[in-house]
């Protein structure tokens, strides 16, 4: 029950070092925050924009006295906060507690000359600290800023008590830490630096799983370049009879503005940008974007413009996730479940996206009795007039304060909702309905798709157009199996000999949709579904003599 509390805000807090408190390692530790004190998305957001802005990223030696390189930062302005970790070498990241910090520490940093090549002198705050004396110190204690193989994490979950426990665990461990979320924030700060060369009060944004609070460690970094500060739409006029107004180059659409001004970022971003590497600027896209990797952090990058929209979906994601306990552990499960069976893909193409599935486990949500989330319609209804938004004509407005959402009276475990959620899409009448959270009630079909989820923000479009009737199909199946193989785990709980996968573990093997794939496919047009059943079992029973054995990397 306690795990259940407000379990949103609790974030794993794994040895970052705060220099206040002198070098103190944190060990895991939960901090809880009241509903009352949840910050709203923006808030949140701003915190953490403008922490990035007083950190720096820095390359170091593999060897390095943590004490003497603190010792030699400080020499700039207090140090608030520092961690490291590892990829293709060992980084720091540090925060100042104040910018000049970082003006102090850019003003002492040289420019290496390198023999048989040139450098291209812009300055940014990727630095690399150089040691003389190579000193035998021991490591530095790197946090990790990838999850864990499915073969551990199955063997974690197959040791708790229960299938909620076990749903906690699963998110515990994905999801992204403090510190990810700063190296994120802080990417997008490094390259806000490379596009502010043209547009100086430019921002970039995270959004999508970054923020949204169902972020895996490992997952993609989306970002949207904010150039609304620039068009200057706040600024009051004299009231003379005159008003000054700038030339600007004109195109033919908005779109083709976002196409040239992500032409020129990405050329920039290619050309200058230390550390991003494989650049491709994907234009003409729906959504134009600008991938790559950052090789330093390893995220992968894609970066987008005049994309309001999709921020705003991240927004009430994010406010769904705070409302209750129960919906984070609940995604990240189902997440997971869907990755491990191959429903979702890192690959674009006819599968579910996280999105699209995030949106189904609202919607079931919202079909609860008592209801356990709002509908979108209700929170709209709660909205005061600062909560007004209205992107490209549609009304994207709703209450983001979470002290004005009614508590809810649902009170079903995680376990029975995870049972009911694959009962519900495993007999979901896809072909007829549609999923419209903004109502919180399935609708007629407007359109032939396969799967039909409205977007909450543009009711004419379907998040879900891409799915084909194969993996919808696939997709209804393995709610059927897992339904079923969860009953039977639940009902028995966990094993007396530790480590046997059960529960949720055993709904993460990929023995389950193995079976599907081969013997349920080729049997199904003869056999009962009693009998396609006691197949899975068995075949789950076959694993669970090696346990993990054959869970393979998701
Ligand atoms: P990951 O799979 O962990 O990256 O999840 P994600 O939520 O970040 O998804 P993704 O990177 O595919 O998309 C980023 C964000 O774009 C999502 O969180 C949504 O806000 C938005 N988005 C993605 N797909 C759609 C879509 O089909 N329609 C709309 N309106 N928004 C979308
Ligand atoms: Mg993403």
């Amino acid at each position: 029950r306690s795990l259940q509390k407000n379990y949103f805000s609790c974030r794993r807090k794994v040895g970052s070092k705060s220099v206040a408190t002198k070098v103190q390692t944190t060990t895991k530790t939960d901090e809880c925050e009241a509903k009352d004190e949840r910050k709203t998305f923006d808030t949140l957001q701003e915190e953490r924009r403008e922490q990035a802005e007083r950190s720096v990223l820095i390359s170091c030696p593999p060897k390095i006295s943590e004490k003497k390189f603190l010792k030699h930062l400080s020499r700039h302005g207090n140090i608030n906060n520092f961690f490291f970790y590892e990829s293709f070498g060992i980084y720091a990241v540090v925060e100042f507690s104040e910018k000049d910090g970082i003006a102090s520490l850019q003003e002492a940093t040289s420019i290496t000359s390198v023999s048989h090549e040139a450098t291209v002198p812009f300055k940014t705050r990727l630095l690399s600290l150089k040691a003389n004396e190579s000193n035998s110190q021991p490591p530095v204690q790197c946090l990790q800023q990838t999850p864990i193989g499915v073969n551990k994490l199955v063997q974690k979950l197959s040791r708790e008590d229960s299938i909620d426990q076990q749903s906690y665990s699963l998110m515990e461990e994905y999801q992204l830490t403090e510190e990810n979320i700063c190296l994120r924030f802080l990417v997008c700060s490094l390259l806000k630096d490379i596009a502010a060369a043209y547009f100086p009060e430019c921002i970039i944004r995270p959004f999508g799983s970054s923020v949204n609070g169902f972020g895996k460690l490992g997952c993609d970094l989306d970002m949207f370049l904010d150039l609304d500060a620039i068009s200057g739409r706040n600024i009051k006029q004299a009231g003379d009879g005159f008003s000054l107004e700038y030339q600007m180059k004109r195109t033919s659409s908005e779109r083709a503005a976002t196409q040239s001004i992500l032409a020129v970022i990405g050329e920039c971003v290619d050309q200058f940008a230390p550390g991003c590497a494989g650049v491709q600027k994907i234009l003409n896209a729906r959504c134009p974007l600008v991938r790559f990797a950052h090789q330093p952090s390893g995220f992968q990058c894609d970066l987008t413009a005049n994309n309001r929209v999709a921020m705003k979906s991240s927004e009430l994601l994010y406010l769904y996730g705070g409302l209750d306990g129960r919906v984070r552990p609940m995604v990240f499960t189902l997440r997971c479940w869907a990755r491990v069976h191959g429903l979702t893909s890192t690959i674009p193409g006819a599968w579910l996206t996280n999105f699209s599935l995030t949106v189904m486990v609202i919607f079931f949500l919202q079909k609860r009795s008592p209801a356990i989330l709002p509908t979108l319609d209700q929170l709209r209804h709660l909205a005061d007039p600062r909560d007004k938004s209205v992107i490209e004509g549609n009304d994207c407005t709703f209450v983001r304060d979470f002290r004005r959402i009614p508590d809810q009276k649902n009170t079903e475990t995680l376990e029975n909702l995870l049972q009911e959620f694959f009962e519900f899409y495993g007999n979901f009448a896809f072909s007829r309905m549609s999923i419209n959270i903004r109502k919180g009630k399935e609708q007629n079909k407007p359109e032939v798709s396969p799967l039909h989820i409205q977007n909450p923000f543009e009711p004419a479009l379907n998040v879900s157009k891409n799915v084909n009737a194969t993996q919808l199909e696939r997709l209804v199946t393995l709610c059927q199996e897992s339904a079923w193989l969860l009953q039977q785990g639940g009902a028995r709980g966990r094993s007396p000999a530790r480590d046997t996968p059960w529960g949720l573990a055993a709904l993460l093997l990929p023995s389950v949709s193995q079976a599907i794939k081969t013997k349920g496919k080729k049997r199904r047009a003869r056999e009962p579904a009693s009998e396609r059943i006691k197949t899975l079992l068995d075949s789950l029973k076959g694993s669970k003599a090696a346990p993990g054995g054959s869970a393979g990397a998701a």
